[in-house]
C-alpha cells in the first residue's frame, strides 16, 4: 500500500505545529515533493541527517501557516512519510491546558485522546479492504517514555499523562464547552490536530507520539484564547523543542522494541 521513494529515506518523522515551520536542526537538507494517491502533503518534506539519523520534517500547517487543522490533508502527510520509510513519528503541537498545573510553557506527553472532530478523513482502509485498529492505546509507549527521558534530563517542565482532547476548530471553544471538556470529559489538554494524525500513523502501523506545548490556558480560566497568544508562546517554545528533538532523534532504536510497543503490529488484530 505504500510504495517507497526511489532514493530518498527516512527513518524518523517530525511533524511541526504552529511555529515550528522548520526544524532547524536537519543537515545537507533536501526538499523533497511526495506524491500520494491522496493528494498533497502540507508541503515538501525536507530530508537530511540529524547526528547520524536520516530525518523527514514535514510542517503540518505548510510553511506560512496557509492550512488550517480543519482542511490537512492528514492521509497524504503520513502516507508520504510512510513512503519515505518512517518507522517514528514524533509530532510537536500547540495545546491550550484544562488544568491549572500545566501551565503555558510546560510540554505534556498526552498517553490518551478523546475525539470531538466532526468531518475528517480517519482511515486509510476506505473499503474494500477493511481493518478495525485498536485505539486503546493510541500512543506509541516506548517513543512516549523516550520523550519523557531526555525532556526531564534537559530540565524541562514536562508532563508524563495528558488526556489530549481535539475540536474540530478552526474556532476555539466555548466558555460551556470548555467547561465541559474539562470537568465532565476530564481531559487535560485541548488542541485541533492530534486526530486524525494519530488514527493514521496507526494503521500506518509507525510509533507515533506528541510533544505538546502548553500556550494558553483555554477559556475555563475566564480570558478568552486567541490565535496571537497561541502563536507568540509558541514560537517563545520552539527552541526548548529543537533541543529536545535535537536529543532525543540519536538515541532513537533503529527499530521499535515489540515487548514496549504495539504501534508496528496494530493491524495484526486489526483486518477481517
Ligand atoms: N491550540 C492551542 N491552544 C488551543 C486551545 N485553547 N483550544 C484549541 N486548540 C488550541
Amino acid at each position: 500500500q505504500f510504495p517507497p521513494q526511489p532514493g530518498i529515506k527516512a527513518e524518523i518523522g517530525i511533524i511541526g505545529g504552529s511555529g515550528l515551520y522548520d526544524p532547524g536542526i536537519v543537515e545537507n537538507p533536501q526538499e523533497v515533493k511526495v506524491y500520494t494517491p491522496y493528494g498533497e502533503p502540507s508541503d515538501y518534506i525536507i530530508v537530511g541527517t540529524v547526528r547520524g539519523r536520516r530525518v523527514a520534517f514535514l510542517p503540518r500547517h505548510g510553511r506560512g501557516h496557509r492550512i488550517p487543522p480543519h482542511r490537512i490533508n492528514y492521509r497524504a502527510n503520513i502516507w508520504a512519510l510512510k513512503s519515505l520509510g518512517v518507522k517514528w513519528i514524533i509530532s510537536v503541537s500547540a495545546v491550550g491546558s484544562l488544568r491549572e498545573d500545566y501551565r503555558p510553557g510546560d510540554m505534556v506527553v498526552p498517553d490518551q485522546f478523546i475525539d470531538m472532530t466532526k468531518k475528517r478523513e480517519y482511515t486509510f482502509f476506505d473499503g474494500p479492504v477493511v481493518a478495525h485498529v485498536s485505539m486503546a492505546d493510541p500512543f506509541c509507549e516506548q517513543l512516549r517514555q523516550e520523550i519523557i527521558t531526555v525532556g526531564k534530563e534537559l530540565g524541562f517542565r514536562i508532563h508524563e499523562r495528558g488526556t489530549y482532547i481535539c475540536i474540530e476548530g478552526p474556532r476555539f471553544s466555548t466558555r460551556a464547552e470548555s467547561r465541559i471538556w474539562k470537568d465532565v470529559f476530564k481531559a487535560d489538554i485541548i488542541g485541533m490536530t492530534l486526530v486524525p494524525e494519530v488514527n493514521l500513523a496507526c494503521e500506518a502501523q509507525i510509533c507515533y507520539a506528541t510533544i505538546a506545548l502548553v500556550t494558553d490556558y483555554d477559556v475555563w480560566a475566564d480570558k478568552p484564547v486567541t490565535a496571537e497568544e497561541v502563536t507568540r508562546v509558541m514560537k517563545e517554545n520552539t527552541e526548548r523543542a529543537r533541543r529536545l528533538l535535537y536529543e532525543l532523534i540519536p538515541r532513537l532504536p533503529e527499530a521499535p522494541d515489540p515487548a514496549r510497543c504495539s504501534c508496528c503490529r496494530s493491524l495484526e488484530t486489526a483486518l477481517l
